[in-house]
């Protein structure tokens, strides 16, 4: 079991494969942001990209192009690509090293296994040769299937795992965490807001905020907290963030500054969860 998370271990960790330090708050661009931000993100720390081929990413390559031409080293590409056949896998990783201006791709992910993607003994293989050749340094996927999730990674077959974890979406810690640590792969975690569910308050009532009066206002959660739930996982390397804006990016740095949540907090933002996934009633405790 891992230690609890500390103002310590809180902004930043080594990547285990790749073992490369990385801000914990990664960015996936693809919401809205444009390509000067990319820079501008570099300058507050950031260092974990996500990058696809496919989807909104277009308007932001320029700017990633730059940050990686200046200091190729610091930053950690995790490209997202298609699957279902080895020419697309390695199409997702020509493109990748021919749009950002890369030698390798960091992490190659099998874009959604199972929805989007594949991984038959062929992409296994096709996988193989891409690391071979230092093409790609590592692989992953992004996964919703926990079970399966933690199949693989009880097995040791990918480097990097992409999971939906969120706190009305706890799962994981069930059905993927326990699995971990006999290959310890990259764990990055995403829908923090759970496609902004979590960022509307639900109608029911809520317990007051720790150390607030009960029946003081209480606010919707941030997305900046959402992402400290994330954070809070000793099993979690990265917690990916996708700001529609620079002044959504700069918010949700709030995350990284704030620190671990304290057992109170993390419990009422637990319970909040719930609530929105409808999985628990919600009322002043
Ligand atoms: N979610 C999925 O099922 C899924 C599946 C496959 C791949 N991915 C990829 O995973 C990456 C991360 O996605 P995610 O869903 O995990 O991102 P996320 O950070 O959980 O959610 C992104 C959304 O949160 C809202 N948001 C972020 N900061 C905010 C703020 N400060 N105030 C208000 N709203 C804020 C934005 O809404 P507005 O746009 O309304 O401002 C944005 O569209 C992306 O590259 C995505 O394409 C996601």
């Amino acid at each position: 079991m891992h230690a609890p998370r500390t103002a310590q271990d809180w902004t930043t960790t080594t990547l285990p494969r790749l073992g490369v330090p990385v801000q914990r708050l990664g960015l996936a661009p693809n919401y809205g942001l444009v390509a000067d931000d990319m820079p501008w993100a570099a300058d507050q720390g950031f260092n974990y990209w996500v990058w696809s081929p496919l989807g909104r990413f277009g308007a932001t390559t320029p700017g990633l192009r730059r940050v990686l031409q200046k200091d190729r080293e610091r930053h950690v590409v995790a490209v997202l690509g298609g699957g279902y056949w080895p020419w697309m896998v390695r199409w997702s990783v020509e493109k990748a090293r021919k749009e950002l201006g890369i030698d390798q791709v960091d992490i190659l992910q099998l874009g959604w296994l199972g929805v989007t993607s594949a991984f038959g003994p062929a992409i296994a293989d096709t996988l193989a040769e891409l690391r071979q050749s230092g093409a790609i340094r590592a692989t992953g996927t992004s996964i919703h299937d926990r079970p399966r999730a933690g199949k693989l990674a009880a097995e040791g077959a990918l480097d990097m795992f992409m999971l939906r974890y969120n706190a009305a979406h706890p799962g994981a810690e069930r059905e993927v965490f326990p699995h971990l640590a006999a290959h310890d792969p990259i764990v990055v975690a995403y829908t923090g807001t759970s496609w902004r569910q979590l960022l509307k308050a639900p109608r029911a009532p809520l317990p007051p905020w720790p150390g607030r009066d009960v029946g003081a206002a209480v606010p919707p959660m941030t997305a900046a907290l959402c992402y400290r739930f994330q954070l809070q996982s000793p099993h979690v390397h990265v917690a990916l963030t996708g700001p529609g804006s620079r002044a959504q990016l700069q918010e949700n740095l709030r995350a990284l500054r704030d620190g671990p949540l304290s057992p109170e907090e993390e419990s009422w933002v637990r319970a909040y969860g719930l609530a929105v996934a409808g999985k628990a009633p919600i009322g002043p405790s």
